[in-house]
């Protein structure tokens, strides 16, 4: 009796330690993806301050920038979209919207045309302020088409 009643207890300990590491785990996985965010926004704010004159064009800068948000179009951010991080279940910490995951997969169309434009990006980031232009326009409406629809525009 003593024993099982310790194998119980084991088992709540167990059931609480999950829990707890289950939380963390969206906390964390909350933070790294708006980290992403802002990492991808840090390398495409001086392209879009290129593109609109407000910073001088550079092509080995605008290629560097170019190549860091391809590396981001690259990583698989399929663990920082963890169930139950939507802006309902953890409010006031997120602004990604319940559709993503309701929807699932039809963000994968939005990252698609984020990957897309990047790749054109690349194509085009040396070979010009001309080039450039269109390419970070078309950027940046992959970054909208998905904020559009997926981002909640407050917390
Ligand atoms: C596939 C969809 C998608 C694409 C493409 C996308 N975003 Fe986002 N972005 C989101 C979502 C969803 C959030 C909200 C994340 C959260 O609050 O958990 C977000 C959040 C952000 C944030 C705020 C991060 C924070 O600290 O809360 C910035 C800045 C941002 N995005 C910039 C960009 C830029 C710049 C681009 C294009 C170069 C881009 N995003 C492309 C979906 C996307």
């Amino acid at each position: 009796m003593k024993k099982l009643m310790i194998l119980a207890a084991g088992a709540v300990a167990t059931i609480a330690v999950t829990s707890v590491a289950m939380a963390d785990l969206k906390e964390d996985a909350i933070t790294a993806r708006r980290g992403y965010f802002q990492i991808m926004s840090f390398n495409a704010g001086p392209l879009f301050g290129m593109a609109k004159g407000q910073v001088e064009y550079d092509a080995d800068a605008a290629k560097l920038y170019a190549a860091n948000l391809q590396a981001l179009a690259d990583l698989d951010t399929t663990p920082m979209w963890v169930e139950g991080t939507d802006n309902e279940a953890m409010a006031g910490k997120t602004r990604a919207l319940p559709a993503i995951w309701s929807t699932f997969p039809a963000i994968n169309e939005k990252v698609q045309a984020y990957k897309d434009a990047t790749a054109a990006l690349n194509e085009a980031a040396g070979n010009g302020l001309d080039a450039l232009r269109p390419a970070v326009a078309n950027l940046g409406k992959s970054c909208g088409g998905c904020h559009e629809t997926y981002r909640a525009k407050s917390f």
